[in-house]
């Protein structure tokens, strides 16, 4: 380890420099000699990486030891190269100012040939080992510095592939607004069509009679009542299906209690110009009792209407045409229990489970949309009823519940 390290001596007696010179080359190593501190200093600045060892005199002209020392110490690039104090005083207060300014070593004249030799190599392998660590340390901190960047890196492109999954985030709910959107506007046009259908049959019954010289006033009132109520149909039912769309909920001051049984019966002027022109009997069976529904009469109509006009299109080819619209009461008069049968063509078990998928349909493109019974489902959570179903070739039933009005229904209601 001790090849040849380059010690500096700093001694104004030139006897004395020549023997610590002689003692330390013979060791091997490299020694320069300054005469004074001031001198030494200048060569300690002018080759900073060179000195492995300063030992240095106390009494000299110009910088003394101490003050040679304590320029060292201050020196960020020598302040870590060891320093022996050689002096002849004995004085307490060098000693301990020369420790206090970080000199590794105090020795006095005349000092043993063998102690000095010994100070010198171990302080140079200390100097030697710490300078290592260091360079150690050094390279781990660079490592340690390059794992950060690439640390950063990696963070910096995750945070972008953060921002990305953000953005499709967004755009997929963007996407998803849309489809829902896409779908309400398909509902509304679904719903508005039997309304719409029957305002257009209303207006040109109007104009028929508006044409003749003398028209009958009564009949045109209510005529006019009957597109009235078509138009407010429509805007029920628009409102109701921008609710659904939005998860939102409708005003409770426009639930009403409802009479099932003559909604039902009513519905026959929506309903009734298909079932003439489709040959279709039908029949009807109510309970009798004065037990009432609750919520919104659109929802209710919206309801039957969809699985009435289902009904119908199934019975097309029927060789038997029949509709059974039936109410009666179960669960000890808590609910009521409405049936729609038909003898029409009946639903495949295989697609039983799709029927209530928006956009199902088994009809032509130009017949349905497949929205009706996705629409029935919509409507059956809104009033708290249920439905299930039964069928087979040349009978298909439908069974819905609703739960009865009582006096507390309206606080329960959710
Ligand atoms: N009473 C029924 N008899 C036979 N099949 C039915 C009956 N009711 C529903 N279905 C089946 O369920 C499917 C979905 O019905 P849904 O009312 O949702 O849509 P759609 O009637 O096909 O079209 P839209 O209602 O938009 O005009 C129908 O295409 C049909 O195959
Ligand atoms: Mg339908």
């Amino acid at each position: 380890m001790l090849d040849k390290y380059s010690i500096l001596i700093v001694e104004d007696i030139p006897v004395q420099a020549k023997k610590l010179q002689y003692v330390l080359q013979k060791l091997g190593h490299n020694v320069v000699w300054k005469e004074d501190g001031v001198l030494a200093y200048e060569e300690l600045q002018k080759n900073s990486e060179r000195y492995h060892l300063v030992i240095s005199d106390y009494q000299m002209p110009n910088w003394d030891g101490i003050q040679l020392l304590e320029a060292i110490k201050l020196n960020d690039k020598l302040k870590k190269i060891p320093f022996i104090l050689l002096t002849t005083i004995e004085d307490e207060n060098i000693f301990f100012k020369s420790l206090q300014l970080g000199a590794s070593e105090f020795l006095n004249k005349p000092y043993r040939q063998e102690e000095l030799k010994l100070r010198c190599q171990n302080l140079i392998l200390l100097y030697e080992y710490q300078s290592l660590i260091e360079k150690e340390n050094q390279n781990l901190f660079n490592e340690l510095l390059e794992k950060n960047q690439i640390l950063e890196h990696k963070l910096a492109e995750l945070s972008k592939t953060h921002t990305q999954l953000q953005q499709m985030q967004t755009d997929l709910v963007q996407a998803s607004k849309m489809a829902s959107l896409g779908t309400m506007g398909a509902g509304m046009a679904h719903e508005i069509n039997n309304p719409l259908t029957i305002i257009k049959s209303y207006n040109s019954r109007l104009k028929a009679i508006l044409d003749k010289e003398e028209f009958d006033k009564t009949r045109v009132d209510k005529i006019n009542t009957s597109i009235d109520n078509a138009v407010n149909r429509i805007m029920s039912i628009v409102k109701h299906l921008k609710a659904f769309a939005r998860n939102e909920k409708i005003s409770d001051s426009e639930r009403a209690t409802i009479d099932i049984n003559q909604l039902l019966s009513d519905l026959r002027d929506f309903y009734g110009g298909l079932v003439i022109s489709n040959n279709i009997t039908v029949s009807e069976q109510f309970f009798s009792g004065d037990y009432k529904l609750f919520g919104f009469r659109t929802v209710y109509e919206q309801i039957f209407l969809n699985l009435i006009n289902n009904a119908i299109d199934a019975m097309e080819t029927s060789p038997v045409k029949t509709l059974d619209i039936s109410t009666e009461l179960i669960d000890d008069n808590q609910k009521i229990l409405a049936t729609i049968r038909d003898s029409g063509r009946g639903i495949p078990k295989e697609i039983m489970d799709k029927i209530y998928d928006p956009f199902f349909t088994t009809k032509a493109p130009n017949k349905g949309t497949g929205l009706g019974m996705s629409l029935v489902r919509s409507y059956l959570k809104e009033c708290n009823g249920t439905i299930s179903c039964q069928s087979e070739p040349g009978k298909t039933e439908f069974f819905l519940t609703f739960p009865i009005y009582t006096n507390n229904s309206k606080d329960t209601k959710q």
